[in-house]
């Protein structure tokens, strides 16, 4: 898969040696959305195949979206990031399409001579559509990770833009997969961060890590997002949280005091503008706690990137990347395994 943008300048500055090591190197990907992570060539069927047949009444949003994903485009804010995904669902929306998704995806991270990664984590918000429920859409996508066994789990997301109705929809599905010993391992909360309240969501996390299945909670990823939301979702005791970006003082001392995993997404956050550079990116403050962190690609397929290109962003010498020693890139990929959802527990 081609890739662009920050990650793939940090990589290109590196020696043959140094990404060598970053391919060897034992790592997970804990922050994967599905429908942001079908590579380019898939995507590029799928939109052909759409295109030709008789009915394809978004043809034209379809035919622009895919030229804007091959070529790139620069996003003004998060918010233009998100417009992206109604068009890519038009792609998905047979159990078939969205198995062939789901395989592209799994290919991507996992198949070839140099794997991204030794365990996948692909998390998915099950969609109606007028093909499958939202019972189908899960179980379409577990077919699919499971023919990986151990080396995948997945993760059922919420959108914040759900209403009740939807989240106890999703909690009745999430709860009787896990029961069946599906590779369900977790519950995600996404979606457009300046979106709902996140405080109609805590029965559903509640209900979820009582099953025995981990909690991930975007949190904290754009600024405007108040501190009192922050806490809220905190309170939901998460075991990771994605982005965390803009923690206060009360909130990071939670997070450090509970050892609380956070994803980082450094090419998501500086795409998406929601960090100016890497210098500043709130990576460095939870390097230097030595906490828990696992790095992770969001979306590879709008953002262009991929996992060994977001470890180069650590290992690159400044400005390039953070300039990170071998040992200690070796110890973050140690940590993004630990940091894994394991089946049966919370
Ligand atoms: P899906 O759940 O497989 O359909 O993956 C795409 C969905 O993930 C999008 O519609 C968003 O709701 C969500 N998503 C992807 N990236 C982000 C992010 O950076 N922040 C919050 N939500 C995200
Ligand atoms: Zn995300």
């Amino acid at each position: 898969m081609a890739i662009a943008g920050p990650a793939a300048a940090a990589l290109a500055s590196l020696k043959p040696g140094q990404v060598a090591f970053l391919q060897s190197l034992e790592k997970a990907e804990l922050h994967a959305h599905l429908n942001g992570s079908i590579p380019i060539a898939v995507i590029q069927q799928l939109g052909k195949e759409y295109l030709d047949s008789p009915l394809s009444p978004h043809g034209d949003a379809v035919y622009a979206t895919i030229g804007q994903l091959i070529h790139g485009s620069e996003l003004e804010t998060i918010d233009d990031f998100f417009s992206v995904f109604p068009i890519i669902y038009h792609l998905t929306s047979t159990p078939e399409s969205l198995a062939r998704a789901t395989r592209g995806v799994l290919n991507a991270f996992l198949d070839g001579d140099h794997p991204q990664c030794n365990y996948l984590e692909l998390r998915t918000g099950p969609r109606e559509t007028e093909y499958m429920s939202r019972e189908l859409y899960m179980r379409t996508v577990l077919n699919e990770a499971e023919k990986y066994e151990e080396r995948v789990g997945v993760i059922l997301s919420l959108d914040r833009k759900t209403g009740q109705k939807t989240w106890q929809e999703c909690l009745d599905i999430a709860l009787k997969l896990k029961g069946e010993g599906r590779r369900l391992v977790g519950v995600d909360l996404c979606g457009e961060p300046s979106m709902g309240d996140v405080a109609d969501f805590q029965t559903f996390f509640y209900e979820a890590k009582k099953a025995g299945l981990g909690v991930t909670l975007h949190i904290a990823e754009i600024v405007s997002g108040t501190p009192e939301e922050t806490l809220k979702l905190l309170s939901f005791q998460p075991d990771r949280l994605g982005h965390a970006t803009f923690l206060n003082k009360e909130a990071m001392d939670i997070v450090i005091k509970n050892n609380i995993c956070v994803e980082i997404c450094l090419t998501s956050n500086l795409l998406c503008k929601t960090v100016t550079a890497l210098e500043s990116h709130h990576i460095r403050q939870y390097l230097k706690e030595n906490h828990l962190i696992a790095i992770c690609t969001d979306d590879i397929l709008p953002f262009r990137t991929s996992l060994l290109a977001e470890y180069a962003l650590l290992l690159a010498q400044p400005p390039l990347g953070l300039g990170l020693t071998e040992d200690e890139v070796k110890e973050i990929g140690e940590m993004s395994l630990r940091a894994r959802f394991k089946i049966g527990s919370s």
